[in-house]
């Protein structure tokens, strides 16, 4: 299948009007910032003229954009390459009453154009591997203010001998994928000083992420008059999904938050 087609398939799967776009939760959200909110350097941000400077990374429908808006005195800028998706998160952050603190920015997070120390606060909830988790992490440390804080998940191994089946799967799918600690020396090489790290729960997989997944996977092929590469896609997803049901005590989220 073209990489065209794909994406198609992908954002046909991944409607804008899903709970959110990949596994996550707000408790584990707000847990983050508050872990990024206690250090000195956020807590003045938040005091200045006009508050924190935001940056949000592959922001997707907004579900942790709107979760920050209502949480942060400041201004984000909500960066995505598919319109639909800024679309329906400005929506949402309208619907919230938290709309005039949110900038949407239609862009590829690796061309984004921003001054170096432009943020104290820069987030992204599964998106960092779209540009390269390592060369997102060196790009991020530019962006920050000396001092700002990072807050990052990323899918990593939780054993780092998982079972066969489950490696091969990820191997092809995120040949980057490292586990928790070589994911925090990759920080650490980078620049970053470690504040907290967390898994993220089953919970964060299954109620917004995997159990509207399945419907909207089943409703498509119910209707599906798509090729034979459609087809394929749908049961790639379905097969994430089966993976993480057999195998999800190996390898999941985690949150991690760093400071420049
Ligand atoms: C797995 S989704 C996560 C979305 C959202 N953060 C959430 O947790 O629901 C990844 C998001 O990154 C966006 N994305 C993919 N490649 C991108 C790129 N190169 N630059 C900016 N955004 C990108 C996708 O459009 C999608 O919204």
């Amino acid at each position: 299948m073209h990489e065209e087609e794909q994406m198609q398939s992908l954002h046909e799967i991944f409607d804008p009007s899903m709970p959110r776009l990949g596994p996550g939760e707000d408790a584990s959200t707000v847990k983050a910032l508050d872990v990024a909110r206690a250090t000195p350097f956020l807590k003045k941000a938040l005091l200045r003229k006009g508050g924190a400077r935001v940056l949000d990374l592959g922001c997707g429908n907004g579900a942790q954009t709107i979760q920050l808006a209502k949480r942060i005195d400041g201004t984000i800028l909500a960066v995505d390459v598919y319109q639909p998706y800024l679309d329906e998160m400005f929506r949402r952050a309208e619907a919230e009453g938290v709309a005039g603190k949110i900038t949407p920015c239609l862009s590829d997070m690796a061309a984004l154009e921003a001054e170096e120390g432009a943020f104290d606060l820069v987030w992204s909830e599964g998106a960092l591997f779209c540009m390269g988790f390592r060369k997102a992490l060196a790009a991020c440390h530019r962006w920050l203010a000396p001092g700002g804080v990072m807050a990052v998940t990323e899918l990593c191994w939780f054993n780092p001998e998982p079972p066969a089946e489950c490696r091969q799967f990820f191997t092809e799918m995120c040949p980057e994928m490292m586990d928790v600690s070589g994911t925090l020396s990759a920080f650490l090489e980078n620049g970053y000083k470690h504040l907290d790290h967390f898994l993220l729960p089953e919970s964060a997989w299954r109620d917004k992420y995997i159990a509207p997944l399945e419907k909207r996977l089943s409703l498509l092929r119910q209707n599906a008059t798509g090729t034979a590469e459609k087809l394929g896609m749908l049961d790639l997803i379905q097969k994430e999904i089966d993976i993480y049901r057999r195998y999800h005590e190996h390898y999941g989220y985690a949150f991690y938050v760093m400071q420049r």
